[in-house]
């Protein structure tokens, strides 16, 4: 066998990584808990080459999206996969190949999937190739961490707490939650999230941040746990604006949210105000608006993302597959 392909998922914190003690190691400050998103997915292809070293190449395979990715992306990914190659006792060298099954310009980053699926591919050429060490999912996960960090926890496809050296499945009666994506900007982003994990411990609010987002973290097991819905909803809400904050205070100061993440926002606590239930809502390090609903929520949803449509015609929007047919326009 030549060649071995690998996928995993990208995933969305509730309770977000930001911040490292180890910027070459991808420690994080403060715990994190994600839910993976399944439907937006890289895969990696590894094939074994004759030629002096590895190589990278975008993956031209139906249904994926053929990445651009930089020198300087180019040489990250590849310097994880010699890492992994020594970790795993994998020899000779490859020709790597990534695509994702999201385009590009969708506001999702693909650097949690496409670490991920590189990881996993690695792992799988090594087994099938003789190498006898076994390795726990939660192992993998910490290798995955060393290339990207927020990678750790897209080895899982639901519910995933990373605190240490790598991340580890949770779970909670809420298992089949149904993702909307609200696409506000398609962008670059001008500042990376690795910068932003620097630029953060400038700002005056960085102090107790640590402590805020493990307490968060507790509060929102608990709340899982107990399927407490509008709390996972308010934890979630003080925890992103908790993290934009930081960056709107950093030293010098940069932002993500732009005038209509901030209005949907708004919208949603309207919604939960009128309606006494909504989405939880959450942001990543860019300024798109990721909803996350429980699948009984289907009517609620679509009343939500209409007058949201109506408010803002231009705004695109990503749904999981279990609603995908139903919001088709
Ligand atoms: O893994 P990185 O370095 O791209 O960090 C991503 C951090 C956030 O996406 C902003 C939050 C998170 O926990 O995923």
């Amino acid at each position: 066998m030549s060649r071995i392909q690998a996928t995993a998922p990208s995933n969305i914190a509730l309770i977000k990584y930001m911040g490292k003690t180890s910027h070459t190691e991808n420690r994080p400050s403060n715990p994190s808990l994600s839910w993976s998103l399944n439907h937006l997915t890289s895969v990696v292809e590894l094939e074994a080459t004759e030629e002096p070293s590895d190589r990278w190449e975008p993956l031209d395979q139906q249904g994926y999206f053929a990445p651009t990715l930089s020198e300087k992306g180019q040489t990250r990914f590849l310097d994880h996969f010699q890492f992994l190659k020594s970790q795993l006792g994998i020899e000779g060298h490859f020709i790597v190949r990534s695509g994702n099954n999201f385009p590009a310009d969708c506001g999702v980053a693909s650097s949690a999937s496409s670490f991920a699926a590189l990881t996993k591919a690695a792992w799988s050429w090594a087994k099938a190739n003789g190498f006898e060490k076994d390795m726990t999912v939660e192992v993998l996960s910490g290798l995955s961490r060393q290339g990207s960090g927020s990678s750790c926890r897209s080895l899982f496809s639901g519910w995933a707490r990373w605190e240490g050296e790598g991340a580890e499945e949770c779970l909670f009666p809420l298992q089949n939650l149904e993702h909307t994506l609200v696409l506000l900007d398609e962008e670059k982003k001008e500042v990376s999230s690795s910068e932003a994990h620097k630029r953060v411990t400038s700002s005056p609010k960085f102090q107790g941040r640590v402590e805020r987002a493990t307490k968060r973290l507790k509060d929102l097991e608990e709340a899982l746990k107990n399927s407490h819905w509008k709390q996972v909803y308010q934890i979630s809400l003080e925890e992103f604006e908790d993290m934009h904050d930081l960056f709107e205070t950093s030293d010098p100061p940069f932002s993500y949210r732009n005038q209509h993440s901030r209005d949907v926002t708004q919208w949603v606590t309207e919604f939960w105000n009128s309606e006494g239930d909504g989405p939880v809502i959450t942001m990543d390090a860019g300024a798109n608006i990721h909803l996350l609903w429980r699948p009984d929520q289907l009517k609620l949803a679509r009343n939500f993302l209409s007058s949201l449509t109506d408010r803002l015609p231009t705004v695109r929007l990503l749904h999981s597959p279990g609603w995908e047919k139903d919001f088709r326009q």
